[in-house]
């Protein structure tokens, strides 16, 4: 049995226990399954590495569901000397006896997931197990142009989108003019419903944007019918009566969250968020599932703190050390390739979020990145107009105002590359630890710290 010296002060437990505490007989070492239905949930501002922590766990899954966002998205998967950036596919796609499910709280653009199916295939993965909901919404080439255009027109106030059209497809979808997989396969319904949007969002384009678009009926239909014929044989007729079926049979079930709980249209900085719900309660719509179901929810932590696009982000560092980090984080986008605003861990934003999701574990990323900070300093609360303020301020003027308020921990020097075991952990390395638990409530089950599938540790449930 794995021996575990550190004790992980919890506050709301109300005393002081130890991870041995924890140990429960559910826990088994060659599994890294947690329990049967896990939500994996961004606690930051996307990209703190979800897609690799998906990938190990997928491993003794039986379904994947990606529950929301599209191809925004980029989740970063390394096996052996293997890249695979994937957009849209669930990361659990590498195991062939994984059902990979794109959920209807998806938005795809077909074009990007057969270039996805077709570079996997290429890479020798067939991705024969992937399904797609029928209810998920189809991203048009007038929401790509709405999106660009709204992040040019400078009255309409920049939010740094990837300008992939997501926006503008959730917006058609909550306002009832949507298309979705579904419709593709019927001719007639679906040359009623681009006619309409093509007439709409042409008159949008070129009256409230000034762009000349050209947008011919018959050729994007014809387009769109090709993607349709290339994936009918990945589209499930309900996709949400395969996911019952394995709430229903206690199989394992993943829900892959894309971004993260600070671009949550509700929770995150609005309007300075993506277009849905990242949070743990986001997977149940977007999967289609009851919250009752729900085992456990792993709330993935980046040891600092990234952000890609426009938007308030209190322990932004100027300079030097951001620099630092973004090189040795490799901080650029994975979708678009934009270098990501870098800074310290925020424990405000921590609490927030482990509020918002009700984390039950945190896989804590990029451990190893830090290697070399002599000095690491953790944000514990804000200060605004004289006050300190422990709890995230939801009003975006204030939060705008906000400086940090820092401790600082002394770093642990040591590459951690090669750690696969907690007790190999430097104790500076284990006091860190225990203070992103004790902010965020919840125990550590995973620590990342490297990019590759081998370089993690894990810790007992
Ligand atoms: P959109 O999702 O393209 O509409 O962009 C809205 C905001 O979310 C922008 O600030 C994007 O940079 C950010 N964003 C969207 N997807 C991701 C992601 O996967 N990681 C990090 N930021 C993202």
């Amino acid at each position: 049995m794995l021996e575990i010296s550190l004790y992980f002060k919890v506050k709301s437990s109300g005393m002081l226990f130890s991870i041995d505490d924890k140990l429960s007989s559910r826990f088994k070492y060659d599994k890294l399954a947690l329990m049967t239905v896990t939500i994996i949930v961004g606690t930051q501002w996307g990209d703190e590495g979800k897609g690799k922590i998906t990938d190990l766990l997928a491993r003794d899954m039986d379904m994947v569901v990606r529950y929301q966002g599209g191809n925004n998205a980029g989740h970063t998967v390394v096996i052996g000397d293997k890249t695979f950036k994937l957009h849209l596919i669930p990361s659990g796609i590498f195991y062939s006896n994984v059902m990979c499910v794109i959920g209807n709280g998806v938005v795809v653009d077909p074009a990007v997931l057969l270039e996805e199916i077709e570079t996997l295939r290429g890479q020798g993965h067939a991705a024969e197990n992937l399904r797609i909901s029928t209810q998920a919404h189809v991203i048009f080439p007038y929401h790509k142009d709405l999106d660009k255009a709204q992040e040019k027109k400078k009255e309409s106030g920049r939010i740094g989108t990837t300008c992939r059209g997501i926006g503008p497809c959730y917006v058609d979808k909550y306002n009832r003019r949507g298309i979705r997989i579904g419709d593709l396969y019927d001719q007639g319904l679906l040359r009623q419903k681009l006619a309409w949007n093509l007439e709409e969002k042409g008159f949008y384009l070129e009256k409230f944007y000034g762009q000349k678009v050209h947008y011919n009926l018959d050729s994007i239909l014809a387009e769109y019918t090709g993607y349709a014929h290339a994936l009918r044989h990945f589209v499930a007729e309900d996709s949400t009566s395969l996911v019952y079926e394995a709430v229903k049979k206690r199989k394992n079930l993943l829900l892959e969250g894309a971004q993260g709980t600070m671009l949550d249209v509700d929770h995150g900085t609005y309007p300075y968020v993506t277009s849905s719900n990242p949070v743990a309660s986001g997977a149940c719509v977007g999967a289609g599932f009851s919250p009752k179901a729900v085992d456990e929810i792993l709330g993935v932590v980046k040891a600092y703190v990234t952000r890609v696009g426009d938007g308030p982000f209190p322990t932004e560092i100027a300079g030097g050390m951001s620099d630092k980090l973004r090189q040795w984080g490799g901080e650029y986008g994975a979708t678009t390739g934009r270098p990501r605003r870098c800074g310290w861990f925020d424990g405000v934003v921590m609490k927030y979020s482990s509020r918002i999701n009700g984390l039950t574990s945190l896989a804590v990323t990029k451990l190893d990145v830090l290697d070399n900070v002599e000095t690491i300093k953790i944000c514990v609360a804000y200060e605004y107009k004289g006050r300190q303020l422990k709890d995230f301020p939801l009003n975006l003027a204030c939060l705008e105002q906000c400086q940090p308020v820092y401790i600082e921990m002394p770093g642990w020097l040591k590459p951690l590359s090669k750690v696969r075991n907690y007790q190999e952990l430097p104790p500076h390395a284990k006091n860190y630890l225990a203070k992103l638990a004790e902010i965020a409530e919840a125990r550590v089950s995973l620590i990342s710290v490297g990019a590759e599938r081998g370089q993690i540790i894990k810790l007992p449930s």
